[in-house]
């Protein structure tokens, strides 16, 4: 196996890719649907604990795999388990990211396309003037029409697909250093957008108040899985971007930079769409559709609206843009490595099997809306159908499982004095390496265990 001895050409844009992957969908449109499903105040607490106490030691441990062995996820899980005599067996470690990337990927493309499809509409002025309960019935004449949907994930993924073919790093860099920025001053417009104009109060009581009662371990485990899925982390992405990083870069600050960037996101896309959702008397449990049925409400009320909410679209593509790509890239990379496919190919490839994989998410909203034998989904609190099953085997249950893994990987097998020395002269280490051993492993297998087991209570 050879060693890439590439690096980052500085820290800040090391800082801008690994942001950028974290920045998607999943804060925009993931994060405020679930906190809305999940009791508001109650999953956003343990949302809260969950980045700081499991998600932000898995980044640091995804980084300190990364750097010290410079390779893929695959590559780096299997050479830092051997370098400490360990079975090169913890290269499972690597290959459930690599299914990881390719299953969120295929619905991640299907809900890129919502944003592709939305942009056009809200920039022709569809939604100026129009009231609350028409701006949700248009979603779901949207949802029901697989064509236009399927067209707009195949444009979706068609660009993933060139971006990644292409390999125009610097291209997207240059793109994400504008976008990124630009998507976080349109957040906080629309925020102050909802302040003025929507149930601003009743949003803030919604998410920070706490009702201890509905914490229970379907919520934990949501947010959980929010978390992973929103830092990009537990799936060896993380890894991938370590291998490139410099020596002089700081992990452990790079680490939290990332995850309060990601959160900061998170929370205000909350509070842009919450105070719209009371005051237009949407249903803050709809699911998915949720930022499709409140923003487009806004920009169809506040002047210049059909620009700025256009502009939100674009930036808000961009930035699952950022994210999909990197998803492709995991599983490209794994081709490039194992099965020796040019680039260009693997990514025509591996995108024209997502998008047929994706077919079924789209389908999922119309032709073939609940499955039988899904049913049991329910009981976990999903849709039972193929846009529920893949959410839930992804974020639930894969990425967890995945960061149980790089936790005992880091804390137990790769021997200590390495892991300090990637660590870095933080004086933090002595809680980070207590949480990564014990914690972090601890808390989500036994949040897991309840929950698999719960409908056994029941
Ligand atoms: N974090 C991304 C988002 O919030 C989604 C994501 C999950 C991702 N895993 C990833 C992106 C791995 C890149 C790489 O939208």
């Amino acid at each position: 196996m050879n060693v890439s001895h590439e690096t980052w050409s500085s820290r800040f844009v090391f800082l801008m890719a690994a942001v950028g992957s974290a920045v998607g969908l999943g804060n925009i449109w993931r994060f405020p649907y679930l906190a809305g499903e999940n009791g508001g105040g109650a999953f956003v607490l343990v949302y809260l604990l969950c980045v700081a106490l499991i998600g932000l030691p898995l980044i640091v441990a995804e980084l300190v795999i990364g750097r010290r062995a410079k390779q893929s996820a695959v590559g780096s899980a299997r050479t830092v388990a051997r370098e400490a005599g360990a079975s090169g067996r913890w290269v499972v470690v690597g290959w459930l990211g690599v299914v990881a990337a390719f299953l969120i990927l295929s619905y991640y493309s299907v809900i890129g396309g919502w944003l592709l499809a939305y942009l056009p509409m809200t920039a022709s002025g569809a939604f100026t003037g129009v009231e609350g309960a028409a701006v949700a019935t248009r979603f779901e004449t949207f949802l029901g029409d697989p064509w236009g949907m399927t067209l707009a994930h195949a444009l979706f993924m068609a660009a993933t697909v060139l971006i990644v073919a292409r390999g125009v790093r610097a291209g997207i860099e240059q793109g994400v250093k504008i976008m990124m920025p630009a998507l976080f001053a349109i957040l906080v417009l629309l925020v102050a957008y909802a302040a003025v104009e929507g149930e601003f109060v009743r949003a803030l009581s919604f998410l920070f108040t706490v009702d201890f009662s509905r914490i229970d371990t379907e919520v934990v485990i949501n947010a959980i899985g929010q978390a992973f899925f929103s830092l990009s982390v537990g799936m060896g992405a993380m890894i991938t971007y370590g291998a490139y990083l410099q020596r002089d870069t700081d992990i452990p600050s790079a680490s939290v930079t990332i995850a309060v960037a990601d959160t900061a996101v998170a929370i205000l896309a909350g509070l842009a769409i919450f105070p719209i959702v009371f005051e237009v008397g949407l249903d803050p449990s709809g699911g998915p559709g949720l930022l499709f049925k409140s923003l487009p409400y806004a920009f169809g009320h506040m002047p210049l609206g059909a620009a700025v909410g256009a502009l939100f679209f674009l930036f808000g593509l961009f930035a699952a843009l950022t994210s999909s790509i990197a998803l492709l890239e995991i599983v490209v990379s794994w081709a490039e490595e194992h099965r020796g496919w040019k680039r260009s190919h693997a990514a025509a490839l591996i995108g024209a099997v997502v998008f047929v994989v994706g077919l079924l998410t789209v389908f999922s909203f119309n032709i073939l809306p609940r499955i039988a034998g899904l049913g049991f989904l329910k009981i976990y609190g999903e849709d039972p159908n193929v846009f529920g099953l893949l959410d839930l085997l992804t974020n639930n249950l894969i990425l967890p499982v995945g960061g149980i893994l790089i936790a005992l990987l880091v804390g137990y097998v790769m021997r200590p004095e390495i892991v300090r020395e990637e660590y870095g002269a933080d004086p933090l280490f002595g809680a980070w390496w207590a949480l990564l051993r014990y914690a972090v492993p601890l808390a989500i297998a036994v949040v897991m265990v309840f929950e698999l087991a719960r409908p056994f209570f029941a």
